[in-house]
C-alpha cells in the first residue's frame, strides 16, 4: 500500500467528553462549514502531513516553492483566517476553541499569528490576481490575519452523504479487502458526461480499481449542486459500472479553481486515501481561460517526489467518423466537422431546458436524473 504523503497518516481526533469540556472553557472562534470540513480533513489525515493550519514559515514556503518548509510538496494553503477582534490579546502557545453554530468542534493550539499579502497569495496559488477568478475572490474576502497551529477535532461535521464519507483509514481498508493494489483516483466537481466516463474507464483498464471522488463543498455559481452530482453518479454506477472494480466516496472541501496547483493538491489527497494513480485530464480544476488546457499536466514535472503517479489524458471528444469517443492521439479527424466536444456549457443549457443531450454526450439515465431536479445549479 502506498505510504501517506509525508510518511504517516495524521490522526488528530478526540471525541471524549473530557476534551469537549476542556474546549468549553477556552476562548471561542466561530468558523464556517467549509473551514469546519477542512478541520476534519486535517484531523482524519486526508491532508497528511498537515497537523493543523499553516504556520507563517510553511505558508511562505507554500506560496514561493509549492512545498512546506521541510520540502514536502504542498501547493494550496490550508489556513485559518481571523479578524483583529478575534486575535486581540491572543499569544503564541494559547489554545482556542473553534466553534460551529456556537458549539466547540475543535481546539487550535496557536503557533503563530501573522499577516499576509493577498496579491502575493493570489498570484502564487492562482497565477492571477484578477477578481474575475472565484479563488481570488475568496482570498480577498478573507480576514486580515492567519493563525497557524495544530488542531484537535472534537466532532465530525454534518454531512448530506454519510454513506459516501470515507476517511483515508477506511478507503485503505476497502482497497485491501477488494484486493486492489493499483487504484486510480478521479476528481470531479461535475455531473458525468461521456468524456468523464471514458477518462475513468481508460484509466481503469490499466489498474485494479477506480475511486471516483466528487468534491462536496463550496462551488461557484453555475456549477452543479452537490446532491445533483451524487445522484447522477449513482445513476451512472447503477447502469454502467462494474461493482468489483469501481467505487465512489466524497471529499468534502471547497473547490479552489487553482488549476495546476490544485491538481497537485488533489493528487496528494488521493495518495492519502491510498490511490497509487491519479487522473489529470483537460483543464483540471480550471475556470474560464485562466489556465492552458494542459498546464495541470506540466506542473507534475516539478514534483518528481510526489510518488502517486499521474495518468494524463488529452481532451476526449466524440468523432462522428470514428463513431466513438477519441482524442487527438487516436483520431485523425480533429478540428473537422466530425468532432463534437463535450461542452459543459452546451450540455448544461440543454438540461436546463429539460432536454436530454444526445447519448454520445451523456447517458440518458444521468440526463434524466439531472432533469428531475427543479434547480440543479448552485445559485
Ligand atoms: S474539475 O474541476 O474537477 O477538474 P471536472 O469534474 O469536469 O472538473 O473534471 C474532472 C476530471 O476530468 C479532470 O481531471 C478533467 O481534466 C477531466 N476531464 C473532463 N472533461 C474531459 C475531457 N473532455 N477530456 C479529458 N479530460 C477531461
Amino acid at each position: 500500500m502506498i505510504s501517506p504523503h509525508g510518511g504517516k497518516l495524521v490522526q488528530r481526533v478526540d471525541f471524549s467528553d473530557r476534551k469537549r469540556e476542556e474546549a468549553g472553557e477556552l476562548r471561542k472562534k466561530e468558523i464556517s462549514l467549509d473551514r469546519y470540513r477542512d478541520l476534519a480533513n486535517i484531523a482524519h489525515g486526508l491532508f497528511s502531513p498537515l497537523e493543523g493550519y499553516l504556520t507563517e514559515m510553511d505558508f511562505e514556503a507554500v506560496l514561493k516553492e509549492g512545498r512546506l518548509d521541510n520540502d514536502v510538496p504542498w501547493t494550496v494553503p490550508i489556513v485559518m483566517d481571523a479578524n483583529k477582534e478575534e486575535i486581540e490579546g491572543l499569544r503564541d502557545g494559547d489554545e482556542i476553541a473553534l466553534t460551529y453554530q456556537g458549539k466547540p468542534v475543535g481546539i487550535l493550539e496557536i503557533n503563530d499569528i501573522y499577516n499576509y499579502d493577498r496579491v502575493d497569495y493570489a498570484k502564487s496559488v492562482f497565477r492571477t490576481d484578477s477578481m474575475e477568478h472565484p479563488g481570488v475572490q475568496n482570498v480577498f474576502s478573507m480576514e486580515d490575519y492567519l493563525i497557524g497551529g495544530k488542531i484537535t477535532l472534537l466532532e465530525d461535521p454534518p454531512t448530506m452523504f454519510p454513506n459516501y464519507r470515507l476517511w483515508p483509514e477506511e478507503t485503505r481498508v476497502l482497497f485491501r479487502e477488494n484486493g486492489w493494489k493499483k487504484v486510480v483516483g478521479f476528481q470531479t466537481r461535475n455531473t458525468p458526461h461521456i468524456g468523464h466516463e471514458y477518462v475513468q474507464k481508460a484509466a481503469l483498464t490499466l489498474v485494479d480499481g477506480l475511486l471516483i471522488n466528487p468534491l462536496i463543498g463550496k462551488k461557484k455559481k453555475g456549477d452543479f449542486r452537490d446532491d445533483v452530482i451524487i445522484k447522477s453518479y449513482e445513476a451512472l454506477f447503477e447502469n454502467y459500472y462494474p461493482k468489483n472494480t469501481a467505487t465512489m466516496s466524497i471529499i468534502e472541501t471547497e473547490m479552489r479553481y487553482a488549476g495546476p496547483r490544485e491538481a497537485i493538491f488533489h493528487a496528494i489527497m488521493r495518495k492519502n486515501l491510498g490511490c497509487t494513480h491519479f487522473i489529470v485530464g483537460r483543464d483540471h480544476a480550471g475556470v474560464g481561460s485562466f489556465y492552458g488546457p494542459f498546464d495541470a499536466h506540466k506542473i507534475f514535472l516539478e514534483y518528481p517526489d510526489l510518488v502517486i503517479e499521474p495518468i494524463f489524458f488529452r481532451s476526449f471528444y466524440y468523432c462522428k467518423k470514428c463513431r466513438s469517443v477519441v482524442n487527438d492521439k487516436i483520431c485523425p479527424h480533429q478540428d473537422s466537422e466530425y468532432q463534437i466536444n463535450f461542452s459543459g456549457t452546451a450540455i448544461r443549457k440543454m438540461l436546463l431546458e429539460g432536454k436530454r443531450p444526445s447519448e454520445d454526450m451523456m447517458r440518458p439515465e444521468v440526463a434524466d436524473t439531472i432533469i428531475s431536479f427543479e434547480n440543479p445549479l448552485v445559485d
